[in-house]
Protein backbone atom coordinates (compact mmCIF):
# COMPACT_ATOMS: atom_id res chain seq x y z
CA UNK A 1 0.00 0.00 0.00
CA UNK A 2 1.09 3.85 -0.55
CA UNK A 3 0.34 6.30 1.70
CA UNK A 4 0.46 10.48 1.04
CA UNK A 5 0.91 13.32 2.88
CA UNK A 6 1.58 16.91 1.59
CA UNK A 7 5.23 16.92 0.28
CA UNK A 8 5.58 12.92 1.07
CA UNK A 9 5.20 9.29 0.20
CA UNK A 10 5.38 6.20 1.79
CA UNK A 11 5.89 2.71 0.72
CA UNK A 12 4.60 -0.22 2.85
CA UNK A 13 3.27 -3.53 3.39
CA UNK A 14 1.17 -2.50 6.14
CA UNK A 15 -1.39 0.27 7.24
CA UNK A 16 0.83 0.81 10.57
CA UNK A 17 4.30 1.35 9.49
CA UNK A 18 2.81 4.67 8.30
CA UNK A 19 -0.05 5.80 10.50
CA UNK A 20 1.56 8.11 12.04
CA UNK A 21 2.69 9.74 9.03
CA UNK A 22 -0.64 9.93 6.77
CA UNK A 23 -4.14 8.35 7.04
CA UNK A 24 -4.77 8.42 3.23
CA UNK A 25 -3.55 5.23 0.95
CA UNK A 26 -3.78 3.57 -2.15
CA UNK A 27 -3.79 -0.09 -2.07
CA UNK A 28 -2.26 -0.88 -5.64
CA UNK A 29 -3.52 -4.43 -7.12
CA UNK A 30 -1.55 -6.87 -8.82
CA UNK A 31 -0.30 -5.53 -12.63
CA UNK A 32 -0.45 -2.18 -11.46
CA UNK A 33 2.67 -0.27 -11.47
CA UNK A 34 2.81 3.16 -8.85
CA UNK A 35 4.74 5.96 -9.36
CA UNK A 36 5.68 7.84 -6.26
CA UNK A 37 6.93 11.37 -6.34
CA UNK A 38 6.84 13.73 -2.94
CA UNK A 39 3.01 14.17 -2.15
CA UNK A 40 2.11 12.65 -5.40
CA UNK A 41 1.56 9.05 -6.44
CA UNK A 42 0.46 7.72 -10.18
CA UNK A 43 -0.73 4.37 -10.77
CA UNK A 44 -0.30 2.98 -14.59
CA UNK A 45 -1.44 -0.40 -15.91
CA UNK A 46 0.75 -2.42 -17.56
CA UNK A 47 0.73 -0.82 -20.92
CA UNK A 48 1.60 2.11 -19.38
CA UNK A 49 -1.68 4.06 -19.35
CA UNK A 50 -3.13 5.74 -16.06
CA UNK A 51 -5.30 4.27 -13.97
CA UNK A 52 -7.17 6.47 -11.26
CA UNK A 53 -7.43 4.06 -7.74
CA UNK A 54 -9.40 5.29 -5.01
CA UNK A 55 -7.84 7.33 -2.29
CA UNK A 56 -8.93 4.77 1.63
CA UNK A 57 -9.37 7.60 4.23
CA UNK A 58 -7.86 5.25 7.50
CA UNK A 59 -10.27 5.44 10.59
CA UNK A 60 -8.09 4.14 12.76
CA UNK A 61 -7.08 6.56 15.99
CA UNK A 62 -4.25 7.85 15.57
CA UNK A 63 -3.22 7.16 19.61
CA UNK A 64 -3.86 3.51 18.83
CA UNK A 65 -0.17 3.58 17.86
CA UNK A 66 1.18 5.25 20.57
CA UNK A 67 2.55 3.27 23.48
CA UNK A 68 -0.08 5.54 25.70
CA UNK A 69 2.42 5.09 28.81
CA UNK A 70 2.79 1.80 28.97
CA UNK A 71 6.36 -0.15 28.82
CA UNK A 72 5.66 -1.85 25.43
CA UNK A 73 3.01 -1.81 22.52
CA UNK A 74 2.51 -5.20 23.39
CA UNK A 75 1.78 -4.56 27.29
CA UNK A 76 -0.78 -2.03 26.06
CA UNK A 77 -2.64 -4.52 23.15
CA UNK A 78 -2.72 -7.14 25.94
CA UNK A 79 -4.68 -4.41 27.85
CA UNK A 80 -6.86 -3.37 24.71
CA UNK A 81 -8.54 -7.04 24.71
CA UNK A 82 -11.34 -6.49 26.70
CA UNK A 83 -12.24 -3.58 24.29
CA UNK A 84 -11.15 -5.55 20.91
CA UNK A 85 -13.35 -8.82 21.89
CA UNK A 86 -16.27 -6.28 22.95
CA UNK A 87 -15.84 -4.38 19.74
CA UNK A 88 -15.78 -7.58 17.74
CA UNK A 89 -18.69 -8.90 19.54
CA UNK A 90 -20.51 -6.14 19.44
CA UNK A 91 -20.36 -5.88 14.99
CA UNK A 92 -21.44 -9.57 15.05
CA UNK A 93 -24.35 -9.55 17.08
CA UNK A 94 -27.98 -7.14 16.75
CA UNK A 95 -31.14 -7.76 18.84
CA UNK A 96 -29.43 -10.59 20.71
CA UNK A 97 -28.51 -12.77 18.26
CA UNK A 98 -25.40 -13.65 16.33
CA UNK A 99 -25.61 -11.53 12.47
CA UNK A 100 -23.07 -12.30 9.89
CA UNK A 101 -24.40 -10.05 7.09
CA UNK A 102 -21.63 -7.50 7.47
CA UNK A 103 -19.97 -10.24 5.65
CA UNK A 104 -22.49 -11.56 3.72
CA UNK A 105 -23.11 -14.78 5.43
CA UNK A 106 -26.61 -15.63 5.51
CA UNK A 107 -28.38 -18.51 6.61
CA UNK A 108 -28.45 -20.08 3.36
CA UNK A 109 -25.02 -20.25 3.01
CA UNK A 110 -24.44 -21.05 6.10
CA UNK A 111 -26.95 -24.09 5.88
CA UNK A 112 -25.59 -25.10 2.38
CA UNK A 113 -22.18 -25.53 3.82
CA UNK A 114 -21.00 -28.95 3.73
CA UNK A 115 -17.13 -28.71 5.65
CA UNK A 116 -14.80 -26.56 6.47
CA UNK A 117 -11.30 -25.62 5.60
CA UNK A 118 -9.50 -23.43 7.68
CA UNK A 119 -6.44 -21.79 6.87
CA UNK A 120 -3.81 -19.64 8.40
CA UNK A 121 -0.37 -18.85 9.85
CA UNK A 122 1.61 -18.68 13.37
CA UNK A 123 -1.33 -17.66 15.67
CA UNK A 124 -4.21 -17.13 13.48
CA UNK A 125 -3.56 -20.72 12.60
CA UNK A 126 -3.65 -21.24 16.27
CA UNK A 127 -7.11 -19.89 16.41
CA UNK A 128 -8.28 -21.87 13.94
CA UNK A 129 -7.25 -24.98 15.85
CA UNK A 130 -9.45 -23.59 18.80
CA UNK A 131 -12.21 -23.21 16.43
CA UNK A 132 -12.33 -26.35 14.86
CA UNK A 133 -13.19 -27.98 18.32
CA UNK A 134 -15.85 -25.32 18.75
CA UNK A 135 -17.46 -25.46 15.37
CA UNK A 136 -17.00 -29.68 15.19
CA UNK A 137 -19.00 -29.90 19.00
CA UNK A 138 -21.25 -27.00 18.65
CA UNK A 139 -22.56 -27.42 14.98
CA UNK A 140 -21.59 -31.11 14.14
CA UNK A 141 -19.69 -29.92 10.97
CA UNK A 142 -16.22 -31.18 9.86
CA UNK A 143 -13.49 -29.16 9.86
CA UNK A 144 -9.86 -29.31 8.89
CA UNK A 145 -7.17 -27.22 9.95
CA UNK A 146 -4.32 -26.26 7.61
CA UNK A 147 -1.15 -24.38 7.41
CA UNK A 148 -1.44 -22.03 4.68
CA UNK A 149 1.98 -22.63 3.64
CA UNK A 150 1.18 -26.73 3.70
CA UNK A 151 -2.42 -25.72 2.10
CA UNK A 152 -0.83 -24.18 -0.99
CA UNK A 153 1.10 -26.92 -2.23
CA UNK A 154 -1.68 -29.86 -1.80
CA UNK A 155 -4.55 -30.62 -3.74
CA UNK A 156 -7.00 -31.08 -1.52
CA UNK A 157 -10.38 -31.30 -3.38
CA UNK A 158 -12.87 -28.61 -2.91
CA UNK A 159 -16.31 -27.64 -4.06
CA UNK A 160 -18.67 -24.81 -4.05
CA UNK A 161 -19.99 -26.17 -0.54
CA UNK A 162 -16.78 -26.11 0.87
CA UNK A 163 -16.14 -23.40 2.85
CA UNK A 164 -12.64 -21.96 3.04
CA UNK A 165 -12.01 -19.36 6.29
CA UNK A 166 -8.74 -17.28 5.84
CA UNK A 167 -7.42 -15.67 9.56
CA UNK A 168 -5.06 -13.22 9.35
CA UNK A 169 -4.44 -9.81 10.92
CA UNK A 170 -2.49 -8.09 8.55
CA UNK A 171 -4.36 -9.28 5.31
CA UNK A 172 -1.25 -9.29 3.49
CA UNK A 173 0.64 -12.61 4.76
CA UNK A 174 1.83 -14.61 1.92
CA UNK A 175 1.60 -18.01 2.44
CA UNK A 176 -2.04 -17.04 3.68
CA UNK A 177 -2.92 -15.10 0.18
CA UNK A 178 -1.68 -17.72 -1.89
CA UNK A 179 -3.79 -20.55 0.06
CA UNK A 180 -7.13 -18.08 -0.14
CA UNK A 181 -6.18 -17.81 -4.28
CA UNK A 182 -5.64 -21.52 -4.47
CA UNK A 183 -8.86 -22.30 -2.22
CA UNK A 184 -10.58 -19.89 -5.27
CA UNK A 185 -9.13 -21.64 -7.68
CA UNK A 186 -10.63 -25.15 -6.86
CA UNK A 187 -14.18 -23.88 -6.66
CA UNK A 188 -14.64 -23.12 -2.76
CA UNK A 189 -16.61 -20.34 -1.05
CA UNK A 190 -13.95 -18.28 0.58
CA UNK A 191 -14.09 -16.19 3.97
CA UNK A 192 -11.65 -13.73 5.03
CA UNK A 193 -11.23 -13.17 8.91
CA UNK A 194 -8.68 -10.05 8.71
CA UNK A 195 -8.19 -7.20 10.97
CA UNK A 196 -6.62 -4.66 8.36
CA UNK A 197 -9.40 -2.87 6.29
CA UNK A 198 -8.78 -3.00 2.72
CA UNK A 199 -5.77 -5.68 2.98
CA UNK A 200 -5.41 -7.51 0.03
CA UNK A 201 -6.70 -11.05 1.83
CA UNK A 202 -9.77 -9.22 2.62
CA UNK A 203 -10.39 -7.70 -0.96
CA UNK A 204 -9.97 -10.86 -2.60
CA UNK A 205 -12.15 -12.99 -0.83
CA UNK A 206 -15.90 -13.86 -1.48
CA UNK A 207 -16.55 -12.68 1.88
CA UNK A 208 -14.92 -10.69 4.58
CA UNK A 209 -15.60 -10.44 8.38
CA UNK A 210 -13.85 -8.04 10.36
CA UNK A 211 -12.46 -8.23 13.37
CA UNK A 212 -12.18 -4.47 15.67
CA UNK A 213 -9.14 -5.44 16.90
CA UNK A 214 -7.54 -2.11 16.24
CA UNK A 215 -3.66 -1.77 14.26
CA UNK A 216 -1.26 -3.92 16.35
CA UNK A 217 2.21 -3.05 16.76
CA UNK A 218 4.01 -5.60 18.69
CA UNK A 219 5.13 -8.34 16.10
CA UNK A 220 3.95 -10.99 18.61
CA UNK A 221 -0.23 -11.19 18.40
CA UNK A 222 -2.90 -10.32 21.51
CA UNK A 223 -5.51 -8.46 20.85
CA UNK A 224 -5.88 -9.58 17.35
CA UNK A 225 -5.55 -13.35 18.06
CA UNK A 226 -8.18 -12.25 21.17
CA UNK A 227 -10.37 -10.69 18.52
CA UNK A 228 -10.22 -13.46 15.78
CA UNK A 229 -10.91 -16.07 18.62
CA UNK A 230 -14.45 -14.33 19.80
CA UNK A 231 -15.19 -13.61 15.60
CA UNK A 232 -14.82 -17.55 15.39
CA UNK A 233 -16.89 -18.38 18.51
CA UNK A 234 -19.58 -15.86 16.84
CA UNK A 235 -19.66 -17.83 13.93
CA UNK A 236 -19.60 -21.46 15.49
CA UNK A 237 -22.87 -20.31 17.47
CA UNK A 238 -24.83 -19.03 14.13
CA UNK A 239 -23.85 -22.23 12.60
CA UNK A 240 -25.21 -24.19 15.10
CA UNK A 241 -28.26 -22.19 15.16
CA UNK A 242 -29.56 -22.23 11.77
CA UNK A 243 -27.74 -25.96 10.83
CA UNK A 244 -30.30 -26.99 13.97
CA UNK A 245 -27.50 -28.12 16.24
CA UNK A 246 -28.30 -26.06 18.96
CA UNK A 247 -31.61 -24.82 20.28
CA UNK A 248 -33.06 -21.07 20.61
CA UNK A 249 -32.51 -21.28 23.99
CA UNK A 250 -28.94 -22.77 24.51
CA UNK A 251 -27.90 -20.15 21.50
CA UNK A 252 -28.86 -17.16 24.00
CA UNK A 253 -26.97 -18.60 26.71
CA UNK A 254 -24.21 -19.47 24.71
CA UNK A 255 -24.15 -15.45 23.44
CA UNK A 256 -24.78 -14.27 27.02
CA UNK A 257 -21.49 -16.66 28.12
CA UNK A 258 -19.67 -14.17 24.89
CA UNK A 259 -20.71 -11.05 25.96
CA UNK A 260 -19.48 -11.79 29.38
CA UNK A 261 -15.92 -12.45 28.17
CA UNK A 262 -14.52 -8.90 27.63
CA UNK A 263 -15.32 -8.73 31.62
CA UNK A 264 -13.78 -11.94 32.50
CA UNK A 265 -10.12 -10.95 30.84
CA UNK A 266 -9.94 -7.61 32.79
CA UNK A 267 -10.13 -9.33 35.83
CA UNK A 268 -7.58 -11.70 34.44
CA UNK A 269 -5.75 -8.78 34.08
CA UNK A 270 -5.85 -7.53 37.44
CA UNK A 271 -3.74 -10.48 38.24
CA UNK A 272 -0.79 -9.69 36.58
CA UNK A 273 1.07 -9.12 38.85
CA UNK A 274 1.17 -12.91 40.00
CA UNK A 275 2.72 -14.01 36.68
CA UNK A 276 5.21 -11.33 36.59
CA UNK A 277 6.27 -12.37 40.14
CA UNK A 278 6.45 -16.41 38.50
CA UNK A 279 7.81 -15.08 35.24
CA UNK A 280 11.03 -13.87 37.61
CA UNK A 281 11.49 -17.86 38.39
CA UNK A 282 11.62 -19.04 35.16
CA UNK A 283 13.76 -16.87 33.45
CA UNK A 284 16.53 -19.11 33.30
CA UNK A 285 14.71 -21.61 32.47
CA UNK A 286 15.71 -23.27 29.05
CA UNK A 287 12.95 -25.68 27.42
CA UNK A 288 9.03 -25.08 28.28
CA UNK A 289 6.36 -27.67 27.50
CA UNK A 290 3.35 -26.28 27.26
CA UNK A 291 0.91 -29.05 27.43
CA UNK A 292 -3.36 -30.14 27.09
CA UNK A 293 -6.21 -31.85 25.59
CA UNK A 294 -8.88 -30.89 23.22
CA UNK A 295 -9.37 -26.95 23.36
CA UNK A 296 -6.37 -26.63 26.38
CA UNK A 297 -4.05 -28.12 23.60
CA UNK A 298 -4.85 -25.15 20.93
CA UNK A 299 -4.47 -22.78 23.89
CA UNK A 300 -0.84 -24.57 24.67
CA UNK A 301 0.13 -23.92 21.31
CA UNK A 302 0.03 -20.20 21.46
CA UNK A 303 0.53 -20.20 25.06
CA UNK A 304 4.11 -21.69 23.42
CA UNK A 305 4.62 -19.44 20.71
CA UNK A 306 3.99 -16.43 22.73
CA UNK A 307 6.53 -17.56 24.91
CA UNK A 308 9.14 -18.59 22.66
CA UNK A 309 9.02 -15.67 19.98
CA UNK A 310 9.57 -12.77 22.45
CA UNK A 311 11.47 -14.63 25.36
CA UNK A 312 13.90 -16.85 23.26
CA UNK A 313 13.63 -20.30 25.61
CA UNK A 314 12.54 -23.29 24.01
CA UNK A 315 9.38 -24.27 24.56
CA UNK A 316 7.12 -26.52 21.87
CA UNK A 317 3.29 -27.22 22.62
CA UNK A 318 2.24 -30.71 23.11
CA UNK A 319 -1.35 -32.83 23.03
CA UNK A 320 -0.97 -34.16 26.71
CA UNK A 321 -1.92 -37.70 25.73
CA UNK A 322 1.03 -38.05 23.06
CA UNK A 323 4.31 -36.88 25.27
CA UNK A 324 4.81 -40.21 26.47
CA UNK A 325 5.52 -41.30 22.29
CA UNK A 326 8.70 -39.77 22.29
CA UNK A 327 9.21 -36.46 23.53
CA UNK A 328 8.46 -37.15 27.82
CA UNK A 329 12.58 -38.33 27.21
CA UNK A 330 13.26 -34.56 26.88
CA UNK A 331 11.97 -33.99 30.59
CA UNK A 332 14.51 -33.69 33.29
CA UNK A 333 15.60 -32.19 36.50
CA UNK A 334 13.36 -28.39 36.49
CA UNK A 335 12.04 -28.71 32.97
CA UNK A 336 9.46 -26.62 33.49
CA UNK A 337 5.48 -28.27 32.10
CA UNK A 338 2.56 -25.77 31.85
CA UNK A 339 -0.50 -27.83 31.74
CA UNK A 340 -3.67 -26.53 30.60
CA UNK A 341 -7.01 -27.98 32.50
CA UNK A 342 -9.65 -25.70 31.73
CA UNK A 343 -11.66 -29.12 29.92
CA UNK A 344 -13.84 -30.65 32.87
CA UNK A 345 -13.90 -33.72 31.04
CA UNK A 346 -9.65 -33.90 29.84
CA UNK A 347 -8.86 -32.70 33.75
CA UNK A 348 -8.03 -35.56 34.77
CA UNK A 349 -5.93 -37.02 31.99
CA UNK A 350 -4.13 -34.11 31.51
CA UNK A 351 -3.00 -33.82 35.40
CA UNK A 352 -2.08 -37.80 35.38
CA UNK A 353 0.25 -36.67 31.99
CA UNK A 354 1.35 -33.63 33.98
CA UNK A 355 2.21 -36.34 37.13
CA UNK A 356 4.02 -38.29 34.82
CA UNK A 357 6.53 -35.33 34.04
CA UNK A 358 6.91 -34.54 37.75
CA UNK A 359 7.64 -38.01 38.37
CA UNK A 360 10.53 -37.34 35.94
CA UNK A 361 11.84 -34.39 37.81
CA UNK A 362 9.61 -31.60 36.13
CA UNK A 363 8.42 -28.40 37.58
CA UNK A 364 4.82 -27.78 37.44
CA UNK A 365 2.37 -25.04 36.52
CA UNK A 366 -1.31 -25.56 36.07
CA UNK A 367 -3.65 -22.84 34.52
CA UNK A 368 -7.37 -23.68 35.47
CA UNK A 369 -10.86 -22.34 35.86
CA UNK A 370 -11.82 -20.98 39.76
CA UNK A 371 -12.56 -23.60 41.91
CA UNK A 372 -10.24 -26.63 40.72
CA UNK A 373 -8.42 -25.96 43.65
CA UNK A 374 -7.49 -29.76 43.93
CA UNK A 375 -4.63 -29.30 41.13
CA UNK A 376 -3.10 -27.32 44.07
CA UNK A 377 -1.98 -31.35 45.45
CA UNK A 378 -0.31 -31.70 42.31
CA UNK A 379 1.34 -28.54 41.13
CA UNK A 380 4.17 -26.21 42.56
CA UNK A 381 2.21 -22.95 41.02
CA UNK A 382 -1.41 -22.60 40.04
CA UNK A 383 -3.02 -19.83 37.89
CA UNK A 384 -7.05 -19.69 37.71
CA UNK A 385 -8.91 -17.82 35.50
CA UNK A 386 -12.77 -17.36 35.63
CA UNK A 387 -15.13 -20.12 34.75
CA UNK A 388 -17.16 -19.64 31.21
CA UNK A 389 -18.67 -21.77 28.32
CA UNK A 390 -15.87 -23.97 28.23
CA UNK A 391 -15.85 -23.87 24.36
CA UNK A 392 -15.09 -20.38 24.70
CA UNK A 393 -12.47 -20.63 27.41
CA UNK A 394 -9.30 -19.78 25.24
CA UNK A 395 -10.44 -15.92 25.24
CA UNK A 396 -9.81 -15.71 28.84
CA UNK A 397 -7.23 -18.72 29.27
CA UNK A 398 -4.39 -17.21 26.96
CA UNK A 399 -4.46 -14.20 28.54
CA UNK A 400 -1.93 -15.18 31.23
CA UNK A 401 0.41 -17.39 29.09
CA UNK A 402 0.49 -13.39 27.26
CA UNK A 403 1.04 -11.90 30.53
CA UNK A 404 4.14 -14.97 31.22
CA UNK A 405 5.59 -14.58 27.82
CA UNK A 406 5.90 -10.61 27.88
CA UNK A 407 7.29 -10.83 31.60
CA UNK A 408 9.71 -13.13 30.70
CA UNK A 409 11.06 -11.17 28.17
CA UNK A 410 10.92 -7.96 30.00
CA UNK A 411 12.89 -9.73 32.79
CA UNK A 412 15.66 -11.32 30.27
CA UNK A 413 15.93 -7.50 28.99
CA UNK A 414 15.10 -8.34 25.22
CA UNK A 415 13.03 -6.23 22.25
CA UNK A 416 9.46 -7.18 23.53
CA UNK A 417 7.92 -5.54 20.76
CA UNK A 418 10.53 -6.57 17.59
CA UNK A 419 12.24 -9.87 18.59
CA UNK A 420 14.84 -10.87 16.74
CA UNK A 421 14.16 -12.53 13.17
CA UNK A 422 10.46 -11.72 12.96
CA UNK A 423 8.60 -9.50 11.00
CA UNK A 424 5.12 -7.98 11.42
CA UNK A 425 3.55 -8.57 8.27
CA UNK A 426 5.20 -11.69 6.43
CA UNK A 427 4.80 -10.99 2.95
CA UNK A 428 7.59 -13.28 1.60
CA UNK A 429 7.21 -16.96 0.75
O1 LIG B 1 -1.02 -11.26 9.82
P1 LIG B 1 -1.26 -12.72 10.05
O2 LIG B 1 -2.31 -12.96 11.10
O3 LIG B 1 -1.57 -13.47 8.79
O4 LIG B 1 0.11 -13.27 10.63
C1 LIG B 1 0.25 -14.63 10.88
C2 LIG B 1 1.52 -14.89 11.66
O5 LIG B 1 2.64 -14.40 10.98
C3 LIG B 1 1.46 -14.24 13.06
O6 LIG B 1 0.35 -14.69 13.80
C4 LIG B 1 2.74 -14.58 13.83
O7 LIG B 1 2.79 -15.95 14.13
C5 LIG B 1 2.88 -13.74 15.09
N1 LIG B 1 4.25 -13.40 15.28
C6 LIG B 1 2.43 -14.43 16.33
O8 LIG B 1 2.58 -13.66 17.46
Amino acid sequence: MIGTTEGSSFLASDVPAILKFTRQVYYIDNLQVGRIRPGEVLFYDLNGDEVQLPLTEITWDTAAAEKDGYEHFMLKEIHEQPRAVRDTLNSLIRDGAVDLSGAGLTDDILRSIRRIDMVACGSAWHVSVAAQYVIEDLAGLPVRVELASEYRYRRIPSSPDTLVIVISQSGETADSLAALRVAKERGALTLAVVNVIGSTIAREADHTLYTLAGPEIAVATTKAYSAQLIAMDALAVRLALVRGAITEEKCAELITALQAIPDQISRVLEEKQRLQWFSSKIVNTHDIFFIGRGLDYAISLEGSLKMKEISYIHSEAYAAGELKHGTISLIEHNTLVIGVLTQGSLFEKTLSNMLECKSRGAYLMGLTTNGNFSVEDSVNFTVYVPKTDEHFIASVAIVPLQLLGYYTSVNRGLDVDKPRNLAKSVTVE
